[in-house]
């Protein structure tokens, strides 16, 4: 196993043989939950701290689950029950966290570098769960993973990533892992909402559903995140449904074969219609949300390696 680093913060920067060792572990551990033998001792005596300073419920309970079946002492803290609320710092956090020898901390928090800020100033290996509009990178292993079940690889592949690109986290790490990888990638979606970073990062951007869908393997729709623009950058959510909303007559433009993903949480009727969201073959939604325990298994499986290490 290649990883290099003490903390998953970003797949920024990550190398081809990093991303598929953890894919391949994690392929494993999809593998080990199907069969039911789950429970394992590889996390027994590690704490695991899930500190959320924003809403989340499958990604929590995707660590959660994920700290679990390795047999780790897993602890939540949210932000309205802990003393965040109450003024406390980050780092001041930080050193609480420390004081409680946690050994891997899973962090979600609205700033860009909130969980790297933490990761200087904590003892434990840090995980970002989804920082800002920065990069949510175990999200983009799931994705990756689900992906190369369906297709056999990576490479090659024409990945369209639809909707609202500019405040995702979710399509920065997958634009990331999935050039890296050797995949086509497009990010399609109105040109307020796609960010100008996308052709450096070797991305083709594209503004209308027909153009952008177009032979595509893979079609990822997300969510317009509406609590992170600053105005009206969209118009009604009607309006967007019918120019960008993923209905059986836009898929019809991307390959017969291809699969629709979607992260969630999603809305139905605005980005993705229900038919599409529910499809028996075309739709993957479901088996994204099993490999992301999956995913989270290797990581933490990898990252309390380097921490053994330490001791
Ligand atoms: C995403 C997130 O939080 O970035 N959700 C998730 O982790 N499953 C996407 C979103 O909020 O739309």
């Amino acid at each position: 196993m290649t990883y290099p680093r003490k903390h998953l913060l970003a797949i920024e920067g990550l190398e081809p043989p990093h991303i598929a060792d953890l894919l391949d572990l994690a392929e494993s551990y999809a593998l080990l939950n199907r069969s039911g033998k789950t429970q394992r001792d590889l996390l027994k005596g590690r704490t695991l701290i899930n500190l959320f300073f924003e809403d989340s419920t499958r990604t929590r309970t995707s660590f959660e689950l994920a700290g679990k079946r390795l047999g780790a002492d897993v602890i939540n803290m949210s932000v309205s029950t802990s003393s965040v609320n109450k003024g406390e710092t980050l780092l001041d956090t930080a050193s609480t966290l420390n004081a409680m020898h946690c050994d891997l901390l899973v962090v979600r928090h609205g700033q860009s570098g909130a969980p790297s800020l933490l990761s200087q100033k904590v003892d434990a290996a840090v995980i970002n769960a989804g920082d800002g509009t920065h990069e949510h990178p175990t999200q983009a292993l799931l994705d990756a993973l689900t992906i190369r079940r369906h297709k056999g690889r990576l490479e090659g592949l024409i990945v369209a990533i639809c909707g609202d690109i500019a405040h995702s986290r979710v399509a920065r790490s997958n634009m990331h892992l999935l050039t890296t990888m050797g995949s086509r990638v497009r990010v399609v979606g109105p040109p307020t909402l796609i960010p100008a970073e996308a052709a450096r990062l070797g991305v083709e951007a594209f503004h209308d559903m027909k153009a952008g869908l177009a032979g595509a393997d893979v079609v990822m729709m997300l969510r317009l995140q509406r609590e992170r623009m600053s105005g009206g950058m969209v118009p009604s959510a009607r309006e967007f449904f019918r120019f960008y909303g993923l209905d059986a007559e836009k898929l019809a433009f991307a390959k017969p074969d291809s699969i629709v993903m979607h992260p969630g949480p999603m809305n139905r009727g605005v980005e993705i219609d229900s038919a599409i969201a529910d499809h028996p073959t075309r739709s993957v939604i479901g088996e994204q949300v099993e490999m992301g325990v999956a995913c989270r298994m290797a990581v933490l499986d990898v990252l309390a390696r380097g921490l053994r290490r330490n001791v």
